[in-house]
């Protein structure tokens, strides 16, 4: 990453870890393009967007979340970012150039706010399997998304996931860490 934004962290809200670097370091967004970042948590990835995307729209289901990424935002003297509070796609009208997930992928199951930041259920693949299904509906003609996934996801049944949503599957970047190896991985339509 070019320059790390400065944040603060909140108990409740997930603290940028490897993955959130590995996916922030990989953010193509190009000038006037329109952005659209799901689960924000600190607002990291909304906040290196911003610096070249025309708009950033962050949103997360947890409050204390875009609570905080609002103020990241603030300290960072980034203004082209609106956050808030939505599951998934509810309040995030519109179509976007670019979409920004680093989803809960853990295969764990947990019930706190800061729990299910990192928890995806089975296989690590309950919010990922929704934003496949919904992400269609809300990128331009040409848009892509750029997905966090890790070897705990059974990658290649998440390349078929892809194909059944009409999209196309490229790795961008990965990372061997210890339990696991993160990927950031791009999506977009099949012409
Ligand atoms: C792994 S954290 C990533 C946070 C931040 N984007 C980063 O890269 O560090 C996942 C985030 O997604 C949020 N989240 C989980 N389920 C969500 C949902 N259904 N809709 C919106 N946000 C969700 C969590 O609250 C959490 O902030």
């Amino acid at each position: 990453m070019e320059k790390t934004p400065k944040l603060k962290t909140h108990r409740d809200v997930y603290e940028p870890a490897e993955d959130s670097y590995l996916l922030a370091e990989n953010i193509d967004a190009k000038p006037g393009e329109t952005v659209l970042d799901v689960g924000t948590g600190s607002g990291i990835q909304a906040i290196v967007a911003a610096k070249t995307a025309k708009s950033v729209l962050a949103v997360d289901i947890n409050p204390k979340a875009v609570k905080l990424a609002t103020s990241n935002a603030e300290l960072n003297g980034v203004k082209n970012v609106e956050f808030r509070v939505s599951d998934l796609f509810e309040n995030a009208g519109g179509r976007f150039d670019l979409i920004i997930f680093n989803p809960p992928y853990v295969p764990s199951y947990e019930t706190d706010l800061l729990g299910k930041a990192w928890a995806g259920g089975k296989d690590g693949r309950e919010v990922i399997d929704r934003f496949l299904c919904e992400a269609g509906e809300h990128l331009t003609d040409e848009g892509r998304f750029l997905l966090l996934v890790s070897s705990l996801n059974k990658i290649d049944e998440l390349g078929h996931e892809f194909k059944k949503h009409g999209f196309g599957f490229e790795a961008v970047a990965e990372k061997k860490l210890f339990f696991e190896r993160p990927y950031v991985v791009k999506g977009r339509r099949f012409i």
